[in-house]
């Protein structure tokens, strides 16, 4: 049967096609509309492209799966800020309030009112028609969200047991979800709700850093390793610790710092958390969006004082005890020493990299697409195994988006009258411009889903030319000059670079580099020891394994550098037309782009 599965109104809309439980198409919003993260729009555009990849009509789709239960949602969510309300009351009438529309009542109420399933019905029936698809609306079927991210990822891994942790902001009233999978049954065995989300935490001190929350989360993760060399001075612990309280089995988020009392500030923190964090250092209030401070006579960023470094590193430390605990016991009191993650703080490799060092599990397999964007995969697997279908997709590459043949590439380059060759080996070419020290684009075969670039639509730098790192942030990706850039490699040659590798297919977990790693190739490996490495099969991406293999025989490192094609703050590019915008507007030297090689002079 033909489900669709969509996820959509809120953070990174997606759409995902299953033909009798096989998945043949998914594709993100935001690489359609150009609009980085697409939030809280419907996935038109990417409902349309898995429609057209199939050749599919709107009345051959059987069901359409949404991946976010609005028929328990209204309920639910009533139920749970009541008694949250109740709970914390006391607390809430003593909280500061700056502004009196911001009080949770106000706030549960329009929460309420935004998923309700009359109201997502018919965004969906209009998104539709907007796709341009006419006939009658398939059934649309409500799951829930936690299930959908455990169905993600435990249908995409290898294993036929395993626990499922599934952490992120919220899915209707739950916040975090562990499960036991057996076969092709998944059991939940505890949640927690809303106000305790990590994914809430970890967002509220992304904003008080000056980040955007629910999109820069990556960037917390990168700016706290800078922070580890003072780990033993770092006085953020103990009151960060009063904000998310972890024990040896659960843990509790305070809502006086996240969601009651006034916010001045911030939307997702509290004046609250204000007022205690400048008790304890007075200098370090809420970093406003892009403020800059001088710092040893040179204007930098603010985020970039030692405070605000320190503060970073201690909510990505307690995030990670939190997320190790909850591992640990899915380890030991029931038993899997296989773990599956998924939902949004799923995409800090950092915290899966301790989770798998920590927490006594033997192998773990993290969903490329643990952001909401995966929900739209996990609902259209529950709706179809619902209904008969085998949903089982081992993950071996993300290649599920748009591809373009050589002719339409070539008439799009044609089209642009722009200088190009055309080449037999595109792996031996790119290898070649490599070698002398070239940026190159790669753009081959099927654009990927999920965070980051895999070898579909990349760029691509030498390791081994002096100031790699430096000369792409300089030239061509313009990202702050502290943040880490990530190696693909061969499988063959894991064991060089990565200190006891386990599931590195996607750039999902960070790994302790070998001493080799540090000495050889410094560019890839981060100011903490680690790498977040892709490791390339031969089988799977023979393109992209022949022309690292090819860099092997030419360097002696059968590693490159792996960045997404795309400038900052924009979705990764997916089609030539787009390809060549980007190649023209930054400094790369040259593109592999199907059979085609362009070179700047
Ligand atoms: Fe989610």
């Amino acid at each position: 049967m033909n489900v669709l599965g969509i996820m959509g109104f809120g953070e990174n809309p997606a759409a995902c096609l299953l033909q009798d439980g096989k998945m043949v198409a998914f594709g993100e919003e935001e690489r359609f509309t150009r609009l980085k993260g697409s939030d809280g729009m419907c996935p038109t555009k990417a409902i349309a492209f898995c429609l057209a990849h199939a050749k599919l009509p709107l009345s051959g789709v059987d069901r359409i799966a949404f991946g976010w239960n609005s028929n328990k949602y209204p309920w639910r969510m009533l139920q749970n800020f009541g008694g949250t309300y109740l709970k914390y009351r006391g607390r809430e009438s003593r909280a500061f309030h700056e502004q009196k529309e911001s009080t949770s009542i106000v706030t549960a109420l329009e929460t309420v009112l935004e998923f309700h399933p009359a109201r997502i019905r018919s965004h969906i029936a209009t998104g539709l028609r907007a796709a341009g698809l006419t006939g009658k609306i398939p059934p649309i079927d409500f799951v829930d969200h936690h299930m959908a991210h455990a169905y993600s990822t435990y249908f995409c891994s290898r294993f036929d047991r395993a626990g499922i942790l599934t952490l992120d902001g919220s899915g209707e009233n739950i916040t975090t979800m562990l499960s036991v999978a057996d076969g092709d049954q998944i059991r939940p065995v505890e949640t927690f709700e809303i106000p305790n989300s990590l994914g809430w935490f970890y967002a509220a001190t992304t904003e008080y850093l000056g980040f955007l929350p629910y999109r820069d989360e990556g960037k917390v993760m990168g700016l706290a390793a800078l922070g580890e060399e003072r780990r033993d001075r770092n006085k953020w612990i103990e009151p960060l610790s009063k904000v998310l309280r972890i024990d040896a089995k659960t843990y509790e988020v305070d809502p006086i710092y996240t969601k009651f009392g006034g916010h001045f500030y911030g939307h997702l923190y509290t004046d609250e958390l204000v007022k205690m964090i400048t008790s304890v250092d007075p200098m370090a209030t809420p970093v406003a969006y892009g403020e800059k401070v001088m710092i040893n006579g040179k204007l930098t960023s603010k985020y970039m004082l030692d405070t605000y470094v320190d503060f970073a590193w201690a909510a990505q430390e307690l995030l990670e005890r939190a997320a190790v605990m909850l591992a640990r016991r899915l380890v030991q009191e029931h038993g899997q020493e296989n773990l599956c993650i998924a939902g949004g703080v799923g995409l800090n490799c950092k915290m899966n990299g301790e989770i798998l060092r920590q927490s006594g599990c033997k192998n773990i397999f993290v969903q490329p697409a643990s952001s909401d964007s995966g929900t739209a995969l996990g609902a259209a697997m529950i709706i179809a195994q619902r209904h008969g279908d085998n949903v089982r997709n081992p993950l071996s590459h993300v290649y599920y988006g748009p591809g373009f043949s050589n002719d339409e590439i070539r008439t799009a380059l044609q089209g642009c009258k722009i200088p190009f060759k055309e080449v037999d080996d595109p792996g031996f070419e790119g290898a070649a411009m490599l070698e002398q020290g070239k940026i190159i684009a790669w753009f081959q075969g099927r654009m990927e889903f999920g965070a980051r670039a895999l070898g579909g639509r990349s760029i691509l730098a030498n390791l081994t030319m002096p100031c790699a790192k430096q000369k792409v942030n300089a030239e061509v990706k313009y990202r702050e000059a502290w943040r880490p850039f990530c190696p693909s490699m061969t499988i063959e040659a894991q064991d060089r670079y990565i200190a006891n590798p386990n599931e590195a297919g996607f750039m999902t977990v960070a790994y302790p580099s070998t001493e080799s790693a540090v000495k050889e190739l410094p560019a890839i490996v981060h100011v903490d020891g680690t790498m977040r490495p892709q490791t390339i099969r031969p089988d799977v991406n023979p393109l992209f394994h022949r022309l690292i293999s090819e860099m092997g025989r030419r360097t002696g490192h059968p590693v490159v550098m792996n960045t997404s094609f795309n400038v900052r703050s924009e979705p990764i590019i997916c089609t030539p037309l787009e390809a060549v915008r980007c190649f023209y507007s930054n400094g790369l030297d040259g593109m592999i782009i199907g059979n085609f090689a362009l070179s700047k002079s």
